[in-house]
């Protein structure tokens, strides 16, 4: 029997998705009571079909309740299994005590996901000193990444880009992207002061003053990293910059303090529903999705 998919947080992609995979779209009422409970029903017959939520897990904690009440009810229901396709997989920074008492929230998080779905898929989550998803989630999973697709929107839209990675960790993803793209490449140190307060520094970009700056990175938060490296391009004398980050979280007025920094586009994918996205992810999403629910 086909699989039902479904999004509690109106995911852009999730009919397109039904649409290339021929699955059915789950229905769910989903409220809330005046008391700020929630109230769900799903209106389907879940008995021994498979269940997939499609959704991103961008602002975590309003989305983490529901999320599990539907996984619960969906599994009450007699579905037969029940798959997590996280677009955007968040608490993911906090992968160690940095000091004494602090709680390692990415293995929280992992925990309680494991516990209530069979697998889950995502696409280019933040490990950072972690290898493998496996290390804290126990489920099935599987990373997707959006490299492939990046490359052919900077190959179709940017005449001589010079890609421009944002530290040591990212080299290795943004080579592959560059070598795809046809690009050089070039890569910052960076030091993160704090939330909002980041120091990168700019190799020699003699070399490249014809060049478009393409300021890649897997997530644009706080845009500081990014904000930090228009202004040395600027310095520079570089011209205007295209910014493009896989997921949009822009936290608070991140986005707008993007636009007015004088760069020339901010591009994102649509891991991450936002203004900023261009570039789709539906197809590896929907490969993954066919992989992990064999
Ligand atoms: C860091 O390791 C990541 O790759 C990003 O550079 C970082 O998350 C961007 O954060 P923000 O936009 O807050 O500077």
């Amino acid at each position: 029997m086909k699989p039902f998919i479904l999004s509690l947080f109106h995911h852009p992609i999730l009919q397109s998705v039904a649409d290339h995979l021929a699955f059915d779209i789950g229905k769910i009422t989903y409220r809330e009571f005046p008391d700020k409970e929630i109230y769900i029903r799903m209106q389907d017959v879940l008995q021994d079909r498979d269940v997939i939520i499609l959704d991103s897990l961008d602002r975590p904690n309003d989305k983490l309740l529901p999320l599990l009440f539907v996984a619960k009810t969906a599994r009450e229901l007699g579905a037969r299994r029940i798959g997590l396709c996280a677009t955007y997989l968040s608490y993911m920074r906090q992968d160690k005590q940095f000091n004494p008492g602090e709680g390692m929230t990415s293995k929280y998080f992992a925990e309680i996901l494991s516990a209530n779905f069979d697998w889950m898929i995502t696409i280019d989550p933040h490990l950072h000193r972690r290898h493998d998803l496996s290390e804290i989630y126990t489920i099935p999973n599987n990373v997707l990444h959006a490299a492939p697709l990046v490359s052919s929107w900077i190959k179709f839209n940017v005449k001589s880009p010079i890609l421009i990675g944002p530290d040591s960790e990212s080299e290795q993803w943004v080579s592959a992207i560059a070598k795809a793209a046809d690009s050089p490449y070039l890569i910052l140190e960076k030091i993160r002061h704090g939330d909002n307060d980041v120091e990168v520094s700019l190799l020699d970009v003699e070399p490249y003053m014809n060049h478009t700056p393409v300021l890649v990175d897997d997530i644009i938060s706080t845009a500081h990293t990014m904000l930090e490296t228009i202004k040395q391009l600027k310095t520079a004398k570089m011209k205007p910059a295209v910014c493009i980050g896989v997921h949009a979280i822009f936290a608070n007025d991140a986005y707008q303090s993007l636009q007015e920094s004088g760069v020339e586009r901010i591009v994102t994918c649509n891991s991450v529903p936002h203004a900023s996205n261009q570039i789709d992810i539906t197809e590896i999403i929907c490969n993954g999705i066919q992989q992990a629910s064999q």
